[in-house]
This record gives C-alpha cells, structure tokens and sequence, in this order.
C-alpha cells in the first residue's frame, strides 16, 4: 500500500440501535468493515497536550472510533494531509495502510478504540517519517 493516499480513508457511519436507555452500536469483520478484525485495543487516561501515533503502518488497516469523548487524527500520505475530528461513538474513521497518523487533542476522558486487520507486529511500523517518505518513494 505504498501508493495509498488520505483519499482512501473515510468516516464511517456506523447504525446505531436507538433505545431510551442507552444506544448500541455494533461493528462486524466483513460487515461494516472492510477488513477481518483480529486485534482490538484502547487508549484512555491520555494526558491533556499529549499526543499519540506519529507512525505509519505498511500492511495494517484500522477503525479509530472515539468511544468517549473526541480527539483529533491528522493523515499524511507524504504530499497531502487531513485532520478528521471524531467526537461521537458511532463514527469510524476508517485508516488504510501507508499512511502517517497523529492523535492528538483528546478530551478530558477520551477513550480511542482501535480495530485493526492483523495483530500486533512491530515490524509493520515505520516510526521515522524520513524513513516514511523513502518508503513511499516521494521524491522532493
Ligand atoms: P504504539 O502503537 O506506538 O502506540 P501509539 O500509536 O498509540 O502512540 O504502541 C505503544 C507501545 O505499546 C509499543 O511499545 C508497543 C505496545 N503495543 C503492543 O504491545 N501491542 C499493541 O497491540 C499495541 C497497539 C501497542
């Protein structure tokens, strides 16, 4: 996925089982996401001004969804960039691979909930963004 660009990652909008006493939401491998769900974890307890992230991944695909609260992901696919606000339980913001990732401005109490397609793999992880760029073969 070296030409993937932040075109290919969009907000999903995700149903939601409307209930008086409270809303459910439900996320499916295959069904309303595009990818088998092998892995699922959290961030919470972020401090305020801190930032996440600051890495891209060669094969992995992700769902960011803000559980609680919001906070902010800026995409970079080494030209271009975006910021997507996500601020509610039932909006995914669906990550392709091959792309740079920031989090940052997380609320108070923020929980980030992350499904991913393969399991954790440190050698997925490009964590220098010179490397990034060579990998993506952009020539400046
Ligand atoms: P990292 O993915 O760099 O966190 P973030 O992108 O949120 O800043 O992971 C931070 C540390 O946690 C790193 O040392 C590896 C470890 N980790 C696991 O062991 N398993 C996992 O599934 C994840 C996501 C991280």
């Amino acid at each position: 996925m070296r030409n993937s660009t932040i075109y290919d990652c969009n907000v999903l909008v995700l149903d939601k089982v409307h209930n008086q006493a409270g809303n459910i939401t439900v996320i499916e491998s295959s069904h309303n996401v595009p990818f088998p769900i092998r892995r699922v974890y959290y961030l919470y307890d972020v401090p305020g001004g801190e930032s996440r992230g600051g890495h891209a991944h060669k094969e992995l695909y992700q769902l960011i969804v803000a559980a609680s609260g919001s906070f902010d992901v800026l995409l970079d696919d080494g030209i271009n960039k975006k910021i997507v606000k996500l601020n509610r339980p039932n909006y995914g913001l669906l990550v392709v691979p091959g792309l740079w990732r920031e989090l940052f401005e997380f609320s108070s109490g923020a929980i980030c909930l992350v499904l991913t397609s393969h399991k954790y793999d440190a050698n997925d992880y490009i964590r220098d963004y010179q490397q990034f760029s060579e990998w993506k073969e952009i020539k400046r």
